[in-house]
């Protein structure tokens, strides 16, 4: 079974939360917001008011990206604001087990990303502890960018370390992925796509996210 995440960040702004009933009722499994301070990386977004404002439109989940440097300081309020995945950078975050530790005793699932240049072994004091690992397939800060390819070797990477302890964490992928690229992140072991601008940027979006997921499974192509 694999989950698609629609990243709000490829929707319209002026209208979210009619974008997020938009991707619910097309079948989304839950929804991707990503949060940006304009330090960890150069653009800026949302933090905890709009995705407050957010959370009474959906049952989905909220799978929450903190792109934001000291995560730790904020993490209450995301919770508060109602997050439900929290995913914490392994970069600038000095404090990485506090962090963890602080998203899963509130009861929320604790993930951890790491950026594109950032290798797997930065993961392995805190895999046993995580619930989801997020592996950046571009560089954060912007929608609509190419998926980076040597990224589907560390999904594989990623994948082998998971079962080699036995560990059952999810596989999320974030970053250029559409059509042309489910199946080779699926088949390499992810099983939680977030996807952006191939789901807002489609004129049917249910049609989208069901050929997502029927090309996940499927090399084929879709007539
Ligand atoms: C990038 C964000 C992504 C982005 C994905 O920094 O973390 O979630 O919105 O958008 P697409 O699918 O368009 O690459
Ligand atoms: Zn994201």
């Amino acid at each position: 079974m694999i989950k698609i995440s629609p990243s709000i960040l490829a929707s319209d702004f002026s209208k979210l939360g009619e974008e997020i009933s938009r991707v619910e009722k097309a079948g989304a499994d839950m929804i991707h917001l990503d949060v940006m301070d304009g330090h960890f990386v150069p653009n800026i977004t949302i933090g905890p008011p709009v995705i407050k404002s957010l959370r009474d439109v959906t049952g989905l989940p909220f799978d929450v990206h903190l792109m934001i440097d000291n995560p730790e300081r904020h993490i209450e309020a995301f919770i508060d604001a109602g997050a439900d995945i929290l995913s914490v950078h392994v970069e600038k975050n000095p404090h990485l087990h506090r962090t963890i530790e602080m998203i899963k005793n509130h009861g929320r699932r604790a993930s951890v990303v790491v950026n594109p240049a950032t290798p797997l072994n930065t993961l392995e004091v805190i895999l046993d502890k995580v619930d989801m690992v997020l592996l950046m397939t571009v560089d954060p800060g912007f929608g609509g960018q190419q998926y980076i390819d040597g990224m589907t070797q560390k999904i594989r990477d990623l994948k082998k370390m998971a079962v080699e302890r036995g560990l059952g964490f999810d596989i999320e992928v974030d970053g250029g992925i559409d059509l042309d690229n489910i199946y080779e992140v699926t088949q390499a072991g992810a099983n939680v796509i977030v996807a952006g601008s191939a789901i807002f940027n489609a004129p049917d979006i249910a049609g989208m996210i069901r050929d997502l997921r029927r090309k996940a499974f499927s090399a084929e192509e879709i007539k």
